[in-house]
């Protein structure tokens, strides 16, 4: 069976909690729409591309240049046996932990990971809980073609927030 998926001068219509599609013309195939060229219904044939994630470990990794002004650092080391972080087990913390990470050569957390942002606290007992789940933020680069090109190009006002943040001391710049 051949699923159409209606498009171009879609008319959304909203009618008793459902949409209905509406088109001008004949609509494409839904193998069209998406970016791996397969059935958006039907995940049979989909299949992985070939990838690796960046191959040094922790200590011989090199870091990557930040994506733009204090976007949260790429993990540039593998992260092997360090996943899944758990409530009992979170070994990031184990080598970024701001008291031991520079003895490791590991980047320390900044000081925004120590700080409750919503009762405008510093933390003096560890990192906000908001912060412990890492990868929630940070993510390890996979060595992969990307499929749409990206021509952004982010603007550092000066060296040093190619390689690290300040997000704490900027904050509110521009707010108050
Ligand atoms: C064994 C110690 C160790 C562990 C465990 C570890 N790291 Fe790292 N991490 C490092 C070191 C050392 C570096 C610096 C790059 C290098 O030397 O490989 C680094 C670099 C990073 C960076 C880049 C920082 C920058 O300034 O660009 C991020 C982000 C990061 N680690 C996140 C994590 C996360 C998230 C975890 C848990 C999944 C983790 N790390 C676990 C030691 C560790
Ligand atoms: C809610 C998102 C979020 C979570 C969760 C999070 N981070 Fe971050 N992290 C950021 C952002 C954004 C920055 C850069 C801006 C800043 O805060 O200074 C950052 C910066 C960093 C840096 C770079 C510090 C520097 O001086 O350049 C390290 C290292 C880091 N985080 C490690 C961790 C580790 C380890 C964890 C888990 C224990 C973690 N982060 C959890 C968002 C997050």
């Amino acid at each position: 069976m051949k699923n159409k998926i209606l498009s171009s001068l879609l008319v959304a219509t909203l009618l008793g909690g459902s949409f209905s599609l509406l088109s001008a013309n004949g609509g494409v195939e839904d193998t069209q729409i998406g970016l791996r060229k397969t059935p958006l219904n039907d995940e049979k044939d989909v299949k992985l591309q070939d990838f690796k994630f960046g191959s040094g470990s922790a200590g011989e990794s090199q870091k990557i240049e930040r994506s733009y002004e204090n976007a949260p650092p790429l993990i540039p080391h593998d992260t092997e046996g360090m996943l899944p972080i758990t409530q009992q087990d979170n070994a990031c913390i184990g080598c970024h932990a701001a008291e031991v990470a520079q003895d490791i050569g590991a980047t320390p957390m900044p000081k925004s990971h120590y700080y409750d942002l919503r009762n405008k606290k510093a933390l003096t007992d560890g990192i906000s809980d908001s912060r412990y789940n890492c990868v929630q933020c940070h993510v390890p680069q996979a060595q992969t073609k990307p499929l749409v090109g990206n021509s952004f190009k982010p603007d550092f006002r000066n060296e040093n927030e190619k390689h690290q943040s300040n997000l704490l001391d900027v904050i509110n710049q521009g707010v108050k």
